[in-house]
């Protein structure tokens, strides 16, 4: 199941269920590490990223096991500190465990991490959240060696609001003796869902959501059992789809207020679109070809780059020229260039790709080149006048639970091989 089958130009029509939120299972795995006992978070997606998760925190002495999209974290004999180096090339998101090994363990040892190969992603605001802290680190040959004696509040004022550093801070602060101050931290809604996580294991956290965030030490946390909100990543990428292929979707189970962005462009570009907020829908209705759109990626409640190439395929069809500007990761364009197999029309002003727009697309066999990039490229199989095939889908399931499952349901020809 490495390669996706598209029969293109068929309309997208009917209702999806969307997964859990990747960005936010994450570091509550992480979290899961600062109490001793059973976790149980609900509503998990099966995806790479999880697993890669489940591996390291198995190599660390936990019991995990993730089943019907309940996974279940035992970390009562847990007591390793070092990360495998296999998973950290895998995943960038390993870099969140240590803030929650150096406050359990006093000691961590990890490497320099991978991830989608989307710029150079350095991990200096992580390291510089935990140093304020009270963390020291030895650097030797790609190994990071951490330690500790104890996590001590502290004023943390980030230069730029990344979300990964946003959430390390977080996890060392809240078993940390005093209170932190977490200034011009990212305000994305993950990291309001893992402070909700953090506060029932009986965390104290103020703020979340907002640029500053106060945490107030706690001795404890509690093992909890909690239900995961869906992906709003997904449930965008959806969206676009729909938008390309004259569809009418909804997708149930993302909070609306988090696609406030993608959803006023996608408005733009002719689509018309109702929400119930109560019930978690948004319905999706285009009536033809999109219009083209202007955009530029940033720090939320700003337009979400994990959106950006998904974007530039739905923009490859519009009826007319659209702009979309990366400030977020200055690599992340690869989709656009393999767009251009499609026959989209694209070109590149700086960060800026300049997209003329043409309908329908040819169809073209091609590679992922990363999580989000694949998804475009799939989305412009479904816009392609005949039969695509996207190679190198490990990529895609490192987010997408079954990106087949959900656009066959929706109506796709589409298919593994
Ligand atoms: C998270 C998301 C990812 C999303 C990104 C931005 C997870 C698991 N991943 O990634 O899907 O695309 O937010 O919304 O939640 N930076 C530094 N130094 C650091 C850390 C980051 O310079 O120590 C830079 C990065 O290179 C990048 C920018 O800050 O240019 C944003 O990165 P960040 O917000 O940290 O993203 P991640 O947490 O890695």
């Amino acid at each position: 199941m490495s390669a996706i089958q598209i029969q293109g130009l068929r309309p997208l029509k009917g209702t999806v269920g969307i997964q859990g939120s990747k960005n936010a299972v994450l570091p509550m795995m992480a979290a899961a590490l600062l109490a001793r006992g059973v976790t149980v978070i609900r509503h998990v997606p099966e995806i790479e990223d999880v697993f890669s998760m489940m591996g390291i925190l198995d190599s660390l002495g936990c019991k995990c096991s993730l089943e019907k999209g309940v996974l279940t974290m035992d970390t009562g004999a847990a007591s390793g500190h070092r990360i495998p180096e296999e998973y950290v090339g895998k995943m960038r998101s390993s870099c969140l465990l240590l803030g929650p090994l150096l406050a359990g363990r006093g000691e961590a040892v990890t490497y320099y991490p991978g991830g989608c190969v989307i710029g150079k992603r350095p991990i200096d605001l992580h390291l510089y959240a935990l140093k304020q802290l009270g963390a020291s680190f030895f650097e030797a040959g790609g190994m990071i060696l951490a330690r500790v004696d104890r996590f001590r509040g502290a004023r943390i004022r980030f230069s730029y609001p990344s979300v990964g550093a946003t959430e390390n801070a977080i996890l060392a602060a809240v078993t940390a003796e005093g209170e932190t101050e977490i200034e011009n931290c990212a305000r994305e809604p993950e990291i309001t869902e893992l402070c909700r996580f953090l506060a029932v294991m009986g965390a104290r956290i103020r703020g979340a959501g907002k640029s500053r965030i106060t945490v107030e030490g706690v001795k404890r946390l509690y093992p909890v059992e909690f239900l995961l909100g869906g992906d709003r990543i997904c449930a965008g990428t959806y969206l676009a789809a729909a938008a390309m292929t004259a569809g009418d979707v909804t997708v149930i189970g993302t909070e609306p207020e988090s696609l406030r962005e993608p959803v006023f462009y996608l408005r733009r570009m002719g689509a018309d679109i109702s929400i119930k907020e109560r019930e978690k829908e948004i319905r999706l209705k285009m009536g033809g070809r999109p219009g083209p759109v202007s955009l530029c990626t940033g720090p939320y409640p700003e337009f979400p780059t994990d959106l950006q190439s998904v974007f530039l395929a739905a923009a490859s069809v519009a009826d007319g020229e659209s702009r979309i500007t990366e400030t977020v990761f200055e690599a992340r364009f690869a989709a656009a260039a393999i767009l251009r197999q499609f026959g989209a029309r694209i070109h590149m002003e700086g960060q800026t790709a300049v997209a003329a727009g043409t309908y329908p697309l040819k169809p073209a066999v091609a590679e992922a080149p990363d999580l989000r990039g694949g998804a475009a490229l799939v989305l412009a199989g479904l816009a392609a006048d005949g039969l695509s095939v996207i190679g190198n889908c490990r990529h895609i399931r490192r987010g997408y639970e079954d990106l087949c499952r959900d656009l066959g349901s929706l109506g796709a020809e589409i298919c593994w091989l």
